[in-house]
C-alpha cells in the first residue's frame, strides 16, 4: 500500500510536528520498504501560497523543511521526497477534482473558517480551495494511507468523500481513484503547550516558553521543559490525567521520546518527591530524540545545490506515479482525446 503525505513548508518546526507527523513518515518508510511499496512525501509550497508570504521566504523554508526531514531520517533513496510545486499533475488534478466537490462543503471546513477570519486584507479564493488541492494530492498516488495529525480528519474525510463520488460519477464498475484511510498516530498525536498544557503545540498562537523546536539546543530545551507548567496538588503526584494536563503532557512526552508505554513511564515516578525528576527525564529524552537531528541538519542546510537535486530527482520519481493516475481520471472525464 502506497504511503502519502503532505508538510507545510512554514513556520519553525517544533517537537509536536517532530513526533506527531515526522518520525511517522520514517515509520512509514520502513514498513513501505519492506512490503515493497512506496512511501512519498511531498512539501506543499501551492498549499503555502494560500496566506500572504514572502516569495524568497518561502523557498528558505522550503529547504529548512526539507533538510529537516532528511535530518530526522528520511532517505531519498527509499522515500520519494519532493516539491508540490515542481509535480504539475497535483494543481491539474485539484481542478478536475473540483468539479466533484461541492462548494457548501469547502465553505464549511472548520480550518477555512479559522484561517479567513484571520486574514486582515485578502481572502484568497485558494484558501477555500486548499483541501481540493490537498485531495490531489493525495489522490494523484493512489495512495491508501496518509499519516497526518488529529486536526486533518476533516481534510481527510473530504478526499475520501471526493473520491467516492468520483468514482461513482465516473468510475462505471472501477475504482479509478484509492478511497485513502486517515492515519493517526498513536502515542504523541497531541503534544500541548509546555506553558499552555491546555493548547497544542503550535507554530501559530503559541508561546515560544512553551515551544520546542526540533533546532533547539540542548540547554533550551532543558530551560523550557524546567519551567514547564504542572500543578500544584500536594503532595505532587505523577500520574495521566483530565485534570492533569501539565504532568500529563510531560509523561507523553517522556513516553513518545523512550518508545514507551505512557503508564509505563508513569510508574518509575511513584517514589518521585517533586516534579523536578520528571522534568529531568523529559528534557533528557527530548534533547537525547533531537540533539543528532540538530547535528545532521546543520551538515546538510548549506548545500542548496544538493536540496534541489534531491527535489528534482523526487519530482520526476512522483510525476510517474501521478501521470498515470492522470491519463485515467482525464480519459473517464472525457476530457482530451479520446485514448
Ligand atoms: N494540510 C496539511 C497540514 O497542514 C498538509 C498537507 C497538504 C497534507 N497536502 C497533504 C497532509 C496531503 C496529508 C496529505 O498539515
Amino acid at each position: 500500500m502506497r504511503i502519502f503525505s503532505g508538510i507545510q513548508p512554514t513556520g519553525r518546526k517544533h517537537l509536536g510536528n517532530y513526533i506527531g507527523a515526522i518520525r511517522q513518515y520514517v515509520e512509514g518508510q520502513d514498513r513501505a520498504g519492506a512490503s515493497r511499496h512506496e512511501s512519498i512525501y511531498c512539501i506543499v509550497d501551492l498549499h503555502a501560497i494560500t496566506v500572504p508570504y514572502e516569495p524568497v521566504e518561502l523557498r528558505e523554508r522550503l529547504y529548512d523543511t526539507l533538510t529537516i526531514l532528511l535530518a530526522a531520517g528520511l532517505d531519498p533513496q527509499r522515500s520519494i521526497l519532493f516539491r508540490q510545486g515542481d509535480v504539475p499533475e497535483h494543481a491539474e488534478l485539484c481542478w478536475l477534482l473540483s468539479s466533484v466537490t461541492a462548494l457548501g462543503e469547502l465553505n464549511r471546513m472548520h480550518q477555512f473558517r479559522d484561517k479567513s477570519v484571520a486574514q486582515r486584507e485578502l481572502v484568497s479564493a485558494g484558501l477555500l480551495f486548499y483541501p481540493v488541492l490537498q485531495a490531489a494530492d493525495v489522490l494523484a498516488y493512489r495512495a491508501g494511507e496518509v499519516p497526518v495529525g488529529e486536526d486533518q480528519r476533516e481534510h481527510l474525510e473530504l478526499m475520501r468523500e471526493i473520491a467516492r463520488r468520483f468514482n461513482a460519477r465516473f468510475g462505471g464498475d472501477e475504482e479509478i481513484l484509492v478511497v485513502p484511510e486517515h492515519r493517526i498516530p498513536p502515542v504523541g498525536a497531541r503534544i500541548m503547550d509546555l506553558q499552555d498544557p491546555t493548547r497544542k503545540m503550535s507554530t501559530t498562537g503559541g508561546s515560544v516558553e512553551g515551544t520546542v523546536y526540533v533546532l533547539d539546543d540542548a540547554m533550551t530545551i532543558e530551560k523550557k521543559v524546567k519551567r514547564a507548567v504542572t500543578d500544584s496538588e500536594d503532595p505532587p503526584v505523577i500520574r495521566r490525567g483530565p485534570d492533569k494536563p501539565g504532568v500529563t503532557n510531560l509523561i507523553d512526552i517522556l513516553a513518545a521520546c523512550t518508545g514507551r508505554e505512557p503508564e509505563a513511564v508513569a510508574a518509575d515516578f511513584t517514589q518521585a518527591r517533586g516534579y523536578g525528576d520528571l522534568k529531568a527525564a523529559v528534557a533528557e529524552a527530548v534533547v537525547a530524540e533531537l540533539a543528532p537531528v540538530r547535528e545532521r541538519y546543520d551538515e546538510l542546510r548549506g548545500d542548496a545545490a544538493a536540496l534541489e537535486a534531491i527535489l528534482a530527482e523526487g519530482a520526476e520519481r512522483a510525476r510517474g506515479l501521478a501521470r498515470a493516475t492522470l491519463t485515467d481520471v482525464r480519459a473517464a472525464m472525457g476530457v482530451g482525446p479520446a485514448a
